[in-house]
Parts: C-alpha cells; structure tokens; sequence
C-alpha cells in the first residue's frame, strides 16, 4: 500500500502566491469603492458558457452545468456583502427547452437539487431572502414545479432580498401572456382601451412587483439579450465579460458593478 498522505494539496509556487496575493488586493481595493457608490437596486444575468467551460476543461456536459450551479451559490454571497437586493438569473430559456432530451433532463435534475437546497439554506432565512421562480412552469416537470413550490413557500414572508430564477422563461412569452391578461379585462369590461399605459402592462409581467433591472450582465463573450427581460429592461445599462460562467471570478463581478458606478444614467434626458 502507498505511504502517501491522501489527496495531498499541490504545491503553490511563487508566482501563483503572488498573483493570488495581488488579485485578493486588488478586490478589496473596489469592494470599498464600491461600497461608496450607488449599488444596482436589481441586477440581472445571463449566465453562459456551461458547456464550453466544461469542454476546455475537459469535463462532462453536465459536470459544467454542476460547475455553473455552484458558482451562482458563490455569487450569492458576493451580492450579500455588496448589498445587492434583487438578482434575477437566467437559468433557462424557452429555447432551451429544445435541448437534446438527456440535457434538458440533467438540467431539471440540477433545478431541482437548486431549488431545495436554496429553500433550505440557512443565509436565506437569515438575510430574509424572497425566492421565486419567473417564466411558464406548467412546461416543467412535476419534480421542478414542486421543489420551486416548497423554494417559495418557505420563503413566502421574507422582504429583505429578491432571488429570481427566471426558468422556462422568454421576454416575448412574458408580454404576450400580459397582453392575454389585460384583453380579459377590456372583454369583460373592467379596463378601458385607453386606460393601458406602461404601468399596467409592468403590472401583468413575471416580474409585477419588482423594480426594472439597472443593470444586465452577460458572461461568455456572447452580446445579446436572448429573449430576456425585453420589456423590463429599457433603460437597463448592459455589461459584458468574456469570462465563461462557472469561470466567473468575485473580481469579475465587482469589476462588472464599479464600471456600472461609472456611468451616468439618462432615462434619455
Ligand atoms: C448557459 O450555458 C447555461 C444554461 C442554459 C443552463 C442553466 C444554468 C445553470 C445550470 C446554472 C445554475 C442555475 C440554477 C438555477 C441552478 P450554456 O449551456 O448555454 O453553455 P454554452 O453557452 O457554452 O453552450
């Protein structure tokens, strides 16, 4: 039998310590800044790049959705200590229900897993964080439809934070089923054609009683929207990094919300 200490840690050369050393700095340097300017009232993010994270690092499709579902774990607690109160994720799109069939499976399997073990996490009842699911759930399996139940009802009374999961979930869908709501109305003669304005239709959206996101952030390089928050994100700042999701590093983020800072908001004034 081998003598050798079980999974023995790899030995960190110097330069790794001193990048290390450098980059943890570096991160408290614009955690401070940030902390003294105005942090987004909503934050939404397209989370990209699982698979061709787990493809350049030689790993299972799978296994770099796994990767991507922790790192929203993490991300979690970077909000927290920046004071970030509503984040809203793009964890699957209407599209993305047309995956092949054993991917959508093992992304339901990790939805599932996520949504339990986010009901059950003690920094959600601690900071009093509201969960809920956004998109159409009648086109989720019974397993995902249940866990996003027990992730909302356990939560149902906390007001302090907002985590959205927008799954099964397309900007356009989302109008249309607003639109749907309010023709109802008109046909049974409780809102006047003349009397929808922009508050109503905000009002039919997934999102009803949350604030407009300030800011979308995008990993993967990719820069699109896809079909997210289309309605709500008007006046929305954009960011892009070409980090991959699961890559995704707490500088990334901090940096994503200092270059927010920066810019000056106009609503088109
Ligand atoms: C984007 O990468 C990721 C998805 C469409 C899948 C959903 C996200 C996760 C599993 C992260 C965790 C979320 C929750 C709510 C647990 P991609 O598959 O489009 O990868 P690619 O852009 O490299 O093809």
């Amino acid at each position: 039998m081998s003598s050798d200490p079980p999974n023995p840690r790899p030995r960190r050369g110097l330069g790794e310590t001193l990048a290390q050393a450098a980059g943890d700095a570096m991160e408290q340097r614009l955690l401070s800044q940030i902390q003294g300017g105005p942090i987004p009232r909503h934050l939404a993010i397209i989370m990209d790049g699982n698979r061709r994270f787990a493809r350049g690092h030689g790993l299972l499709r799978v296994e770099g959705h796994l990767r991507g579902k922790e790192k929203l774990e993490e991300l979690l607690n970077w909000c927290l200590e920046v004071g970030l109160r509503t984040l809203t994720v793009y964890a699957l799109s209407t599209e993305n229900l047309t995956r092949d069939t054993e991917e959508v499976h093992e992304l339901m399997d990790l939805f599932t897993e996520s949504f339990r073990k986010i009901a059950d996490d003690p920094r959600v009842h601690r900071h009093r964080i509201r969960v809920r699911a956004l998109g159409s759930r009648e086109r989720l399996p019974a397993r995902v439809q249940e866990a996003i139940r027990y992730a909302e009802e356990r939560t149902r009374d906390h007001d302090q934070y907002f985590y959205n999961v927008a799954i099964a979930y397309g900007g356009r869908e989302d109008i249309l089923q607003a639109i749907r709501a309010i023709a109802r109305e008109v046909e049974q003669g409780r809102v006047k054609p003349e009397a929808i304005d922009e508050a109503m239709v905000s009002n039919h959206l997934y999102t009803q009683d949350l604030p407009d996101p300030d800011l979308i952030f995008r990993t993967s390089g990719e820069e699109r929207i896809s079909n997210f928050l289309l309605w709500q994100s008007a006046y929305a700042e954009l960011y892009f990094c070409d980090v991959l999701w699961p890559g995704l590093r707490k500088l990334d983020f901090l940096r994503a919300i200092h270059d927010y800072q920066r810019r000056q908001r106009r609503y088109g004034a």
